[in-house]
């Protein structure tokens, strides 16, 4: 049955801007995150604290956090791969971290040089000390539809290190299709197989568009009571270690299904579509939410 509450995990600022070719300002990235928190969005990845060489548009993580308008009751958070990160993403004030492994050995060594248990390692250090610091911990799988580099990964891989990743004390595990190749009947096999042993309540889907099938897989885990949901402003982005793969589901096509099927969500709708357009704007990108390409027709 479908939840009556869901909450949006709004990735743009970080999934979306990581793979920008151009030149981004902080400005605009700054302006971006405000209009998404005045927008009503209350969880927002704001940045990532990598490695710079291999992600320069994250770079200035850093001067975000710091330049921000900070609205209580919204979460900021980052991606935080090792201790270096976090130290980073504590000096700077994140209300959250993000440790993000790979249920694919291929795409563990692309993104993050190393393999799965040697992220686990690391992630754990991480758990560690966010839990030492009071900071709540979200874990990602990526790859969880396919991977590619090496195809088909299967739900029962995914379901153990899902049990890992909330064993060392994430609060939540997001699924990630990094490159958006799973259909419904793929999100429905995968979510069966973790829910035998995990509570709704700690699954998140996060659905790159590469195929055009992530509202349906989307509409899919809400059947399945998934509640939490990740998405991108004007869809932007796509991931630096998966070539071709375009950004996750827009943020406001999201809403306008939540609206449909009369599940709350907290977000103006225009407000957002304002933001969206207006980054698109500054970065001379096409704005590739549905909604106000239909809107902007009109
Ligand atoms: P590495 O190069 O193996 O690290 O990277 P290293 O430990 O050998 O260090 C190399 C240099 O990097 C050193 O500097 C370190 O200090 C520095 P040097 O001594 O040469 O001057 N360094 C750092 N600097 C700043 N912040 C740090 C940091 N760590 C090391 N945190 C590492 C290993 C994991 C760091 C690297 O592979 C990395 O940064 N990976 C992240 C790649 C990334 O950001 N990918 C995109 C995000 S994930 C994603 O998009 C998927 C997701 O959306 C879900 C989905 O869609 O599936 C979440
Ligand atoms: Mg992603």
């Amino acid at each position: 049955t479908l939840p009556t509450r869901a909450s949006i995990v709004e990735v743009g600022p970080r999934d979306g801007l990581q793979n920008e070719p151009g030149r981004i300002s902080l400005d605009d990235k700054v302006d971006l995150i405000n209009a998404l928190a005045n927008a009503g969005v209350q969880r927002i990845e704001a940045g990532a604290f990598v490695n710079p060489t291999w992600v320069p548009q994250m770079a200035d993580s850093g001067d975000a956090f710091a330049a921000i308008t900070r609205k209580p009751g919204v979460s900021y958070s980052a991606l935080t791969p090792n201790i270096k990160g976090f130290d980073r993403a504590l000096a700077a004030g994140a209300d959250e971290v993000a440790i993000f492994a790979a249920a694919s050995e291929a795409f563990s060594q692309k993104n993050l040089n190393c393999d799965i248990n040697t992220s686990l390692e690391r992630f754990a250090e991480v758990v560690a000390a966010a839990n030492a610091n009071n900071i709540p911990v979200r874990g990602y799988i990526s790859c969880v539809l396919g991977c590619p580099y090496s195809g088909k990964v299967e739900p029962q891989t995914c379901l153990s290190i899902a049990r890992e990743l909330l064993a060392m004390g994430c609060y939540e595990v997001s699924l990630g299709d990094t490159i958006g190749v799973g259909t419904a009947a793929d999100t429905q096999r995968l979510l069966a197989c973790l829910l035998n042993d995990i509570p709704v309540e700690q699954l998140a889907v996060h659905m790159h568009d590469t195929y055009g099938q992530a509202l349906s897989n989307i509409l899919a885990a809400l059947q399945m009571g998934v509640h939490v949901i990740d998405s991108s402003v004007a869809g932007l982005g796509g991931c630096p270690y998966a070539q071709g793969a375009t950004g996750n589901v827009a943020t406001e096509d999201v809403i306008y299904l939540l609206d449909g099927l009369g599940i709350d969500h907290g977000i103006n709708l225009h407000q957002l579509m304002a933001a969206g357009q207006r980054i698109c704007d500054r970065l001379g990108k096409r704005n590739n939410s549905k909604v106000t390409q239909a809107h902007s027709a009109r």
